[in-house]
């Protein structure tokens, strides 16, 4: 066996083999199963998109009939899970908030029956049904409001914005969102998806699976920049103070949140659909002053750090769109989350069909034969 160099943040090793999406970074593609991610968000349904990654296949009529119905029958969360929410601290990030909620799932559900397709599934459909539920239960409950029960006539998105806001949404903002979820939903091994991989690989439940994701992903350096964004951008403040803003970090070397990517050395693809979407949402709904800022600063940026393929990706337009339709910035992440969670579960139910546990080795640079030293002699 070759024995290969040590690379910081494994860059360019492969750490599986997978078919459910490839990423080319150069030509700023990404594709589901083959599909361009342009074509999925312009035609299809979270849902569907979500069929299509975990079973590998578009469904047809019936299929996808038969998902939805078993999603939208199972959004219901358990009363000792949502009295156990109601005991986190209102000041806690909805994040962990999730992470611990998933967790929880677990205890219900703690039969493994890994080799099952029956069980492959009811996970997958709970997992994806329960996760907006909770997202929305712990928004309301944190600002003292019992939460609100999932409607059975409406679709996976429209419903978790009206569990959200009390409030049936507009139709346009619900389609909106579907697409961003379709858009955030998957992307080949990033640092959340190998999380999944790495906990699926020990042949633990998806629910710690997906708790081990949903704590990778709350990471600044990963799906916590959306929340970032909209931060940096308030804090900008105006469209001339972009560029000193620029300069100035740039100078002392600090990220510039949204911005960046191990993969793309051009535009996200996905940056540019959101960006689509966030100017149809203004259009109708009004203006945005820190749109203006957001484009500013990504042209500066490409002045600056674009000859290192430095680049608007996924969470850089994301907040805007999410923004405008009066979402709290903290929820952007755990958003994140609720479309990602069929991504990971894709990815467990590959890893599961070839496993084989991650071991990998490291460089050890420590020291051997250190005599131990008595306390008194320390
Ligand atoms: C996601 O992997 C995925 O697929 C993730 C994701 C998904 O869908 O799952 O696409 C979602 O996580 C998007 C990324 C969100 N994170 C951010 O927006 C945080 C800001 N971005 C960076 O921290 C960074 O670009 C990363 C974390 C995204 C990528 O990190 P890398 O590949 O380890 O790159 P690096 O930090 O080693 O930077 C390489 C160079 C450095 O310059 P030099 O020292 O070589 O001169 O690029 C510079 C960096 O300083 N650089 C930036 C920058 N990102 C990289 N400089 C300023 N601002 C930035 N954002």
């Amino acid at each position: 066996m070759t024995v290969c160099e040590y690379r910081p943040g494994l860059e360019d090793i492969p750490a599986a083999q997978s078919s459910i999406s490839h990423v080319d970074g150069q030509k700023g593609i990404l594709e589901y199963r083959g599909i361009r991610i342009e074509e999925l968000a312009e035609k299809s349904t979270f849902l569907e998109t979500a069929f299509l990654l975990i079973w590998g296949y578009l469904p047809n009529r019936h299929e996808l009939a038969a998902f939805q119905s078993e999603v939208l029958n199972s959004r219901r969360i358990k009363y000792r899970i949502r009295d156990m929410m109601k005991c986190f601290p209102e000041s806690g990030h909805p994040m962990d908030a999730l992470q611990a909620s998933a967790a929880a799932l677990g205890l219900f559900y703690s039969r493994r029956d890994l080799h099952n397709p029956i069980y492959i599934r009811d996970s997958v459909v709970r997992l994806m049904a329960t996760i907006p539920t909770m997202v929305a239960a712990f928004q309301l409950m944190r600002k003292g409001d019992d939460p609100v029960k999932p409607r059975d006539d409406l679709g996976y998105s429209a419903n978790f914005l009206y569990m959200l806001n009390e409030k049936e949404p507009d139709p346009l903002a619900a389609r909106i969102f579907d697409v961003c979820l379709i858009l955030h939903v998957e992307h080949s091994m990033n640092a959340s998806t190998f999380s999944a991989r790495v906990t699926a690989s020990t042949l633990t439940d998806p629910y710690a699976v997906v708790a081990s994701a949903v704590g990778t992903l709350a990471g600044p350096l990963h799906g916590g920049a959306n929340e970032e964004v909209i931060e940096m951008l308030e804090k900008i403040g105006s469209v001339e103070n972009v560029r000193p803003f620029v300069e100035d970090a740039l100078h002392r070397k600090a990220k510039i949140m949204g911005f960046g990517h191990r993969v793309y050395k051009v535009k996200d693809p996905r940056a540019t659909i959101l960006q689509n979407l966030a100017v149809q949402l203004f259009d109708k709904f009004g203006y945005d002053k820190y749109y203006e800022i957001a484009v500013e600063l990504e042209r500066v940026m490409a002045e600056k750090v674009g000859n290192k393929g430095i680049y608007p990706n996924v969470d850089f337009y994301s907040g805007l769109v999410y923004r405008k339709m009066g979402i709290p910035t903290d929820l952007f992440t755990p958003i994140f989350a609720i479309a990602r969670v069929a991504g990971w579960l894709a990815h467990w139910k590959e890893q599961l069909a070839e496993n084989r546990i991650f071991r990998p080795t490291q460089v050890y640079n420590g020291e051997h034969g250190v005599a131990y030293t008595p306390i008194n002699q320390r």
